[in-house]
């Protein structure tokens, strides 16, 4: 039994926004944006709720997977920016889809988050507990961003991806990998609310992103060709057998580093970083479907999804469509 990827969905918020747009309002520009990144614009929510988006998304990959909202069993939703603590961004959205029946929880593995969620729907439809699954990596990250903080700020953007999975004699996940790090952390972080009882002085202030970004550029060209790597390898699979690489969208010099380091032809990466920017948790699902909707995955075509980011923390999944 594997857990195939029955539909995709995904959803922007209407504002896009350029570099050109940005070197408006800060100290930048599209050639600086650009040539590091390959980043051309983002979209952030102006309006949009991240629930909003997430379902959204939900309903395009529920249409395709012709699968109703009342029979899912589960709905598992990848995020580090929910637009509340609580309730839940899953709960929020089963209320939205009217998923009566399904059983709802968030996954925090910041940009890794879509891949964990998916593997962990993939862990419950194998032991056979549930068979419908709704999987969405969604953020609105621009809440989260310093916009005094040029060198981050400009690299992310706003949006959700989802995925219905379902059980499938012959084609669906045939392996994948996991890790973390969480003794570099440091690179990547962005500090919660401080403790606030009778007992402490809490001065209360507003945290954002930060980020050393050679240091998490190195992480990922040294993590992510090792974890694909081993994923492949799992899978029993050649690295020439892999018809698509559908990876996280932090910055196309990553991606290019990682195609050479596995030595594939990098027409095999598509990539919608240049209109989306990073999305962490959505950035995996929201490409996913791109390349779904425009019929780049025929059945039975090998895929590798690999997301990485905050934690640290990296994964990867090799699955026949
Ligand atoms: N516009 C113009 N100049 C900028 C800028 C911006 N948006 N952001 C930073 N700069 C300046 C810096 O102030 C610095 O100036 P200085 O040399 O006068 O001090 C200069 O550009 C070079 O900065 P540097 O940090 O050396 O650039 P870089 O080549 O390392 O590129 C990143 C920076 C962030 C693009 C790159 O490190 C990166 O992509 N890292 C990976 C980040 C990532 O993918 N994170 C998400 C993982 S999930």
């Amino acid at each position: 039994m594997k857990t195939r990827i029955c539909g995709t969905g995904s959803a922007l918020p209407k504002r896009e926004v350029t570099n050109d747009d940005l070197s408006r309002i800060m100290d930048t520009s599209d050639e600086w944006i650009k040539s590091r990144t390959g980043i051309g614009s983002r979209h952030l929510a102006v309006e949009e709720t991240l629930v909003s988006l997430a379902a959204n998304a939900a309903k395009g990959a529920l249409e395709e997977a012709n699968v109703l909202p009342k029979d899912l069993d589960m709905i598992l939703a990848a995020t580090l920016s929910a637009d509340n603590v609580l309730p839940t961004l899953s709960c929020e959205l089963q209320r939205e889809l009217g998923a009566s029946n399904a059983v709802a929880f968030d996954i925090n593995a910041a940009c890794s988050g879509f891949l964990f969620a998916l593997q962990t729907a993939d862990v419950y439809i194998r032991s056979g507990q549930y068979k419908k699954i709704l999987v969405v990596g969604g953020e609105i990250l621009s809440k989260l961003m310093d916009w005094n903080d040029r060198s981050t700020c400009v690299l992310f953007g706003d949006g959700a991806g989802a995925a219905v999975v379902m059980p499938d004699e012959a084609s669906g996940i045939l392996s994948s990998v996991q890790g973390s790090d969480g003794a570099r952390g440091g690179v990547l972080s962005c500090p919660g609310r401080k403790n606030n009882n009778p007992y402490v002085t809490n001065d209360a202030g507003l945290s954002f992103v930060s980020m050393d970004g050679q240091e998490v550029y190195k992480f990922a060209v040294r993590t992510v060709p090792k974890a694909i790597m081993e994923a492949v390898e799992k899978a029993g699979l050649a690295m020439e057998e892999i018809d698509l690489f559908i990876l996280h969208q932090a910055n196309i010099r990553i991606i290019e580093s990682v195609a050479k380091r596995l030595k594939v032809p990098m027409e095999k990466f598509p990539t919608n970083l240049e209109r989306c920017g990073n999305i962490s948790a959505g950035s995996v699902p929201v490409l996913l479907d791109d390349a779904n909707r425009k019929g780049m995955l025929k059945r039975g075509d090998r895929v590798v999804l690999a997301g990485f980011g905050a934690g640290l923390t990296w994964g990867a999944s090799v699955l026949t469509w």
